[in-house]
């Protein structure tokens, strides 16, 4: 069965990012699938403004449209239409570039799965023009590959970029399945001419092509990158400590875990509580709406709120 596969890279023209990007593409097309390739850095997209106009709408169940006039609404499109995603950025300053932390932003919130499902499914039961609604398409199963790239010959000039970028596929529920980070680029012209990440691109393309026609969710979500990393959820090997130093955290998935020093070696343990609570989950995302829907203060709270902040109307 042909799937849609969509590639995106954030880098150069013909840089690491897109080449690697189009060889897992070119796999997944050797397959029978349908590709698209979008080079993110060729369209206008504007900054989020932070007006969260996107999610007071979805809470009043309409559309969560971006009132911004740009060209996002061709990456809007390409993302709601495909069926899996392969996406590739470059560091910039040890994580994402600065584009690629807009478009997250642009996808944030207004794209959140929890917000929009509940949209959708209030919506439609209270009889809405589906119009008139989050686009249905995001209801989808959908998966999605990561790929990082770095310049500097060591790993922790890259640390951020990966653990980052899981906040794009995060906020719309694709289930990443892959992920690869690529350090040491500089050592090369170009990725082209190394050639073991080019058949690691090739095996990523596979692995996309392979989870994307799976009818059952365990099979299609199952991990197939090659390496465990320290969380279960999201495989990265970025953990912070507690305070008190007993506890840790895995950023990416938002969940609690403890640790055991075996033979040296520090082993984190997560709970299954825990496990099901990342946000790269539903239950963990509905957490999270949820959270704002009930916490968020309404307007009238502070009665003087006026005259308190005349004092800061300065520029
Ligand atoms: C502004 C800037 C900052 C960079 N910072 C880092 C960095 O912190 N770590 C790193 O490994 N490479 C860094 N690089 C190198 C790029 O990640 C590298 O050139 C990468 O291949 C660019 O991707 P592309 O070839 O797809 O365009 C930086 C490059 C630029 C232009």
């Amino acid at each position: 069965m042909s799937k849609k596969i969509l590639g995106l890279s954030f880098g150069r023209k013909m840089g690491n990012c897109e080449v690697m990007v189009k060889q897992a593409l070119n796999a997944c097309k050797e397959a029978g699938h349908e590709i698209r390739f979008i080079r993110v850095n060729d369209l206008d997209i504007q900054d989020c403004t932070g007006c969260i106009s996107c999610v007071v709408s979805m809470i009043m169940g309409k559309s969560g449209k971006c009132h911004l006039k740009d060209e996002c609404h061709i990456l809007d499109d390409a993302i709601m239409d495909c069926d899996a995603m392969i996406v590739a950025c470059p560091t910039f300053e040890m994580g994402p570039t600065g584009t690629f932390r807009t478009v997250c932003d642009r996808f944030g919130p207004s794209h959140d799965l929890s917000f929009r499902k509940v949209a959708i499914e209030e919506g439609l039961a209270a009889g809405k023009d589906p119009a008139n609604l989050p686009d249905q398409r995001c209801l989808k199963k959908r998966v999605a590959a990561l790929i990082s790239v770095g310049g500097a010959m060591t790993r922790n000039w890259i640390a951020f970029t990966l653990p980052t970028m899981f906040a794009l596929p995060m906020t719309m529920g694709f289930d990443v399945v892959d992920t690869y980070e690529y350090w040491g680029a500089m050592a090369y012209n170009n990725v082209v001419g190394n050639e073991p990440v080019m058949e690691r691109m090739t095996k990523l393309g596979q692995n996309i092509a392979d989870a994307v026609v799976c009818e059952d969710d365990g099979e299609r979500m199952r991990w197939r990158g090659d390496h465990e990393g320290a969380c279960p959820v999201c495989h990265c090997n970025l953990l912070t400590l507690s305070d008190d130093k007993k506890s840790i955290e895995c950023p990416v998935c938002g969940t609690y875990g403890s640790f055991t020093v075996e033979d040296g070696k520090l082993i984190p343990h997560f709970s299954e509580e825990q496990i099901a609570r990342s946000r790269l989950y539903y239950p963990g995302k509905l957490e999270h709406s949820t959270e704002i829907k009930t916490c968020a203060a309404p307007p009238g709270q502070i009665p003087d709120l006026k005259e308190r902040l005349a004092p800061y109307r300065w520029e």
